[in-house]
């Protein structure tokens, strides 16, 4: 069966069936819009994140990595615009006294639930508010960071002055963020609290629309690198009229989930937007001089911003998948195997005879170089399709010919074929697979 004709339902439930991901609070009735990882599902936003600091910070000269708190001075949000702007639209029910995102229901006329009249728009602020110290009043108030972005500027001289960076260069960090979003439907797609992974490319004003191209490019080819499909992205240039209030242009990657085409990561033209604000606000100079020419500029920013959390639901929601399987339906979930939770599953046939213990022996080994995951309880079947379902893309099986000659299965998930390698050769076979590993 082709993921189109699969609902967000099935994905949702068996994302709480293998534990990737559970409602929060599920035992005192669930707490909307937050989401908890499970077992599978850490493990899964970790291979995620990782794979993104690897392309955006390790293998790269030009970028550096920090990692900065979510509280910061009140103050910063006044200079970035967010506490003026940062808004969404919103109309009340005035019969069920629901509430919704006008932007998000047609025509905005009556209200999707109960037909009721609504109230005209009004503009509602998105950052969580909390007091810091032990009196609330205004003085104390603080913000739940709504981008991780504001943290690297802010950090901009800091970075500067200890990192001999030269421009262009980049800023990265990954961490949360908080938005007291209204509508949240759709799983994790849009949550209070989620995770992003920002960078932001300092430059030459002279140079943005040629590092605007680059970091679009850059950024759409890390999808296949995550084992999108190419059929299921696209770029959506902002119209003037949904351009945030920072940016010049805009771009978004877009996916095709199972609810429709929504973003996925958004390319920003900040220009030198939020460095000036900065320096207005805080008094100090975010300039940056060009030792060779001497010249002294605030630099533009080229943004480029992805959801953590969004990207794990683009993996479960490309890979999620069911076939035949000898006469059953089988519930597959075709991860790239970069990012799969489990890469290796172990398994004995049976469990005398030795077996087990030579199987788990196998296991220790390949730990060291891989997640792996061992299983002895039930038909060997059942215990395929478990993995298959875990996106566990490859299996090795222990059965009695290994103890004759030294060999194992090596089945794979996608394909479920079977080939019969040396136990010496494991590791080796499964790399190659990994670098080679290419989606039918
Ligand atoms: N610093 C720019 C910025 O934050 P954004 O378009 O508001 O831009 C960037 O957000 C990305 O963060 C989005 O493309 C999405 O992946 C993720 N994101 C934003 N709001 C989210 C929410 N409420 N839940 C989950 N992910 C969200």
């Amino acid at each position: 069966m082709s993921t189109e004709k699969l609902g967000l339902d099935d994905l949702v439930s068996m994302c709480k069936r293998r534990g990737f991901i559970f409602q929060s609070s599920e035992i005192y009735g669930g707490f909307a819009a937050c989401w908890d990882y499970g077992p599978l599902g850490v493990e899964l936003k970790n291979r995620i994140k990782e794979l993104w600091w690897d392309a955006m910070v390790r293998r790269r000269e030009d970028i550096v990595g920090m990692d900065g708190s979510i509280l910061m001075h009140p103050e910063i949000w006044v200079a970035s615009g967010h506490v003026a702007s940062f808004h969404d639209p919103l109309v009340d029910c005035k019969a069920c006294k629901r509430r919704f995102r006008a932007d998000m229901i047609e025509e905005a006329k009556e209200c999707p639930e109960c037909g009721g009249e609504l109230t005209e728009p009004r503009q509602f602020n998105l950052m969580f508010k909390t007091h810091i110290g032990p009196v609330e009043e205004d003085a104390s108030i603080v913000y739940l960071r709504p981008e991780t972005a504001q943290g690297i500027y802010v950090n901009f001289k800091n970075v500067l002055q200890t990192s001999r960076v030269k421009i262009p260069f980049g800023i990265a960090q990954i961490g949360k963020a908080f938005r007291n979003e209204i509508t949240t439907k759709n799983f994790i797609f849009r949550t209070c609290e989620f995770e992003q992974m920002e960078m932001q490319f300092f430059i030459h004003p002279s140079e943005d629309d040629k590092w605007f191209e680059y970091w679009k490019q850059q950024r759409i080819d890390y999808y296949t690198k995550l084992g999108i499909r190419d059929a299921k992205l696209r770029f959506k240039e902002h119209g003037k009229d949904e351009l945030a209030f920072y940016a010049k242009k805009a771009f978004d990657v877009e996916f095709e989930f199972p609810f429709g085409w929504n973003e996925i990561e958004g390319i920003h033209n900040r220009t030198d937007y939020d460095l000036k604000q900065h320096t207005e606000f805080s008094g100090k100079d975010l300039t940056y001089l060009n030792e060779e020419t001497k010249e002294r500029f605030i630099p533009f920013v080229i943004e480029t911003s992805a959801g953590l959390t969004r990207q794990v639901l683009v993996a479960l929601a490309d890979a999620y998948d069911e076939d035949e399987a000898q006469g059953e339906t089988r519930t597959v979930l075709r991860l790239h195997p970069a990012i799969a939770p489990v890469t290796v599953g172990v398994f004995p046939l049976v469990k005398k005879d030795g077996l087990a213990e030579l199987a788990r022996k196998i296991e220790t080994e390949l730990r060291e170089e891989f997640t792996t995951f061992y299983d002895v309880s039930g038909a060997i079947g059942r215990r395929y399709r478990r993995q298959d379902e875990a996106g566990t893309p490859y299996g090795i099986t222990v059965d009695y010919q290994t103890k004759d000659d030294d060999t194992v299965t090596l089945r794979f998930r996608d394909s479920m074929e079977q080939v019969r390698i040396k136990t010496g050769e494991i590791v080796t076979r499964i790399k190659e697979e990994i670098k080679n590993y290419r989606r039918a």
